[in-house]
């Protein structure tokens, strides 16, 4: 049988693809077969992602993109930029996001509005201009970023706007999954917990928020970025090809008992 989790010759896009877990799953994919496009806000933090990457599998093929995921031109620019490089699109990573943690009588309406519009109309602008492609092709896989903040609140507060982006997210999984189920286009997320990343300093630096989520989590350990890659690579596979709509806890635990 063949291997079902190769992505052989399969063009991916990662958006955020020069952060933490992004760089990590674009890695996973480049090393299962997928030709990758790391695509994010700063061209020498994607051109090192992508010399990264060659130099790390032989014959493999990646390029770095800049782009703002906030500015709808900007995305169609580059699915433009994909298509024209590598001729269409396969798999879509939806891997940027950013927070801003303020308890509730703090935060602004700026504040607000910057984590909303790159966490979730974001992912919906990714979406819709990847997907006309993946709709065109009648086959695609989508692997949206979401949390275990999506159905989780956070112990210590201060999470509002990041924690309803990841519920958005979720939604947005489920509802695609169902409109492009006809064209066979796959989409799911993964949940992660705590993930050692720049993202993630704040709570890792605070040890008393850092006791707190190991006490929330059976395998007691933060996640790394390599552990976000086996799941990645099996949504970007054909072994996930009758999964749709789903989120995927990466989580050591944390959702299983809170
Ligand atoms: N690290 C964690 O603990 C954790 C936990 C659960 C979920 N997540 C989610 O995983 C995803 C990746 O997180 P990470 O840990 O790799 O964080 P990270 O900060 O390392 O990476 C996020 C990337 O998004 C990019 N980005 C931000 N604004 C952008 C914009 N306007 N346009 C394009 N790119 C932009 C950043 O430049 C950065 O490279 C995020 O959606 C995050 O919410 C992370």
């Amino acid at each position: 049988m063949a291997n079902v989790f190769r992505v052989d010759n399969q063009i991916a896009v990662v958006l955020g693809g020069a952060g933490g877990i992004g760089e990590a799953m674009a890695s996973g994919l480049a090393e299962y077969g997928a030709k990758v496009v790391i695509a994010d806000i700063s061209q020498e933090r994607v051109d090192a992602v992508a010399s990264d990457i060659k130099a790390k599998f032989k014959g493999s093929e990646a390029i770095g993109v800049k782009f703002d995921v906030t500015d709808e031109k900007s995305v169609a620019a580059l699915r433009d930029k994909v298509v024209s490089t590598f001729g269409t699109v396969d798999i879509l990573v939806n891997s940027h996001g950013v927070n801003v943690k303020k308890m509730a009588t703090e935060i602004t309406v700026s504040d607000w509005d910057f984590i909303f519009n790159i966490n979730v109309r974001g992912t919906m602008l990714s979406c819709r201009e990847f997907g006309k492609v993946m709709i065109k092709n009648k086959k695609g896989k989508v692997i949206n970023l979401s949390s275990v903040r999506g159905v989780r609140a956070t112990a210590w507060g201060g999470n509002e706007a990041y924690a309803s982006t990841k519920a958005a997210i979720d939604m947005i999984t489920r509802s695609l999954a169902s409109e492009w189920a006809p064209h066979k286009i796959n989409v799911n997320a993964i949940g992660p917990s705590t993930v050692a990343t720049k993202f993630s300093e704040a709570t890792l630096n605070d040890p008393a928020k850092l006791q707190r989520f190991l006490s929330s989590c059976p395998l007691g350990r933060v996640g790394q970025p390599s552990d976000m890659v086996g799941a990645c690579v099996f949504l970007a596979s054909a072994a996930s090809d009758f999964m749709t709509g789903q989120i995927l806890y990466l989580d050591g635990g944390l959702t299983a008992i809170g």
